[in-house]
């Protein structure tokens, strides 16, 4: 069954879908995106992906193409249309076509595409497997709180794990301290069993995953400290894993030469891999929250 993507305003085929050649998106990279999961039919963190969208949007002076609840009817036609059950949604959105220039274009019109494709069903036993991160320095610039298309480094810092057999490369700053990974959220549990992940603020993305752990994990009243962690504690840390949209809960075994902890999944990380699930499943995602940046 053939895909079908959204393009200003339009239901095409995927392999008919295209934008012009001066959409500052692809000049520039003038634009911003997110990514839902769908788990069994559902959006996950729907009102957090819209508000975190929002935050984007405003930060670079980008207008929302639509209004939000015509918006959220075209993310949910997409993914009907795909007939996504488990999967993701992408979602772009750009200033819009002008000519070549560096400063925003008089009365832009806001491009938006939107796609949807099928994923295998979140899996316990693949997330349980546990996989290697290799730390590189981070790159980017200074406001990765909004989630632009700019994705170069990234790209760059996941070339480079995948090339040392690794599933992510978690970044670190000039102090020492690791930020996240190229397109998830870095945590991990230290020796006295204390939940670390890195504080909202400019040098992370502030993930949908990484709220919605964080909710459960205070529900069943883990200790719990968001605050930065260097590269020497990550090595020592009895565990360590990744959240993402499209990796949810992922134990992390290895970085760099170090085996984390005993080398196998840790229980917290097991433990909040299943609050989590049965999270989404109850809740639909994070509760919302303005702490964007
Ligand atoms: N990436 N940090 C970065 C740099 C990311 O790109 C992502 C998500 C996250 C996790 O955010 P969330 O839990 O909302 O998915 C953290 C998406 C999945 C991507 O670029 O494909």
């Amino acid at each position: 069954m053939s895909r079908i993507t959204y393009v200003n305003g339009q239901y095409v085929p995927h392999s008919h879908a295209s934008v012009h050649i001066e959409d500052r998106g692809y000049q520039f990279a003038d634009g911003v995106y997110e990514v839902f999961a769908v788990h069994d039919g559902k959006l996950i963190g729907e009102q957090g992906h819209l508000d975190r969208l929002a935050h984007s949007l405003g930060a670079l002076q980008i207008d929302w193409p639509m209004a939000q609840r015509p918006f959220m009817v075209v993310v949910k036609e997409v993914v009907r249309r795909n007939h996504v059950k488990f999967g993701l949604v992408y979602i772009q959105v750009t200033r819009g076509v002008a000519r070549r220039d560096h400063p925003f274009p008089a009365n832009p019109i806001s491009a938006m595409v939107i796609t949807a494709r099928k994923m295998a069903p979140l899996d316990k036993a693949v997330l349980n497997k546990g996989v290697k991160v290799i730390t590189i320095p981070d790159i980017r610039w200074k406001r990765r709180d909004i989630k632009s298309i700019a994705l170069l480094p990234n790209c760059l810092g996941k070339q480079q794990a995948r090339e040392a057999g690794a599933f992510e490369a978690w970044q670190y700053d000039e102090d020492g301290t690791i930020t996240e990974g190229t397109s998830s959220n870095a945590w991990i549990v230290t020796k006295d069993g204390e939940l670390v992940t890195r504080q909202v603020g400019p040098t992370i993305l502030n993930g949908i995953t990484r709220l919605a752990v964080l909710e459960a994990a205070r529900e069943a009243g883990l200790t719990i400290a968001e605050r930065p962690f260097t590269i020497e504690e990550a090595l020592e840390a009895k565990e360590a894993f990744v959240t993402s949209s499209t990796s949810h809960v992922k134990a992390v075994t290895q970085i760099d030469d170090k085996t984390v902890g005993n080398g196998h999944v840790g229980e917290i990380t097991s433990k909040l891999l299943d609050l989590y699930v049965t999270y989404i499943e109850e809740k639909g995602g994070p509760i919302v929250t303005d702490r964007w940046n």
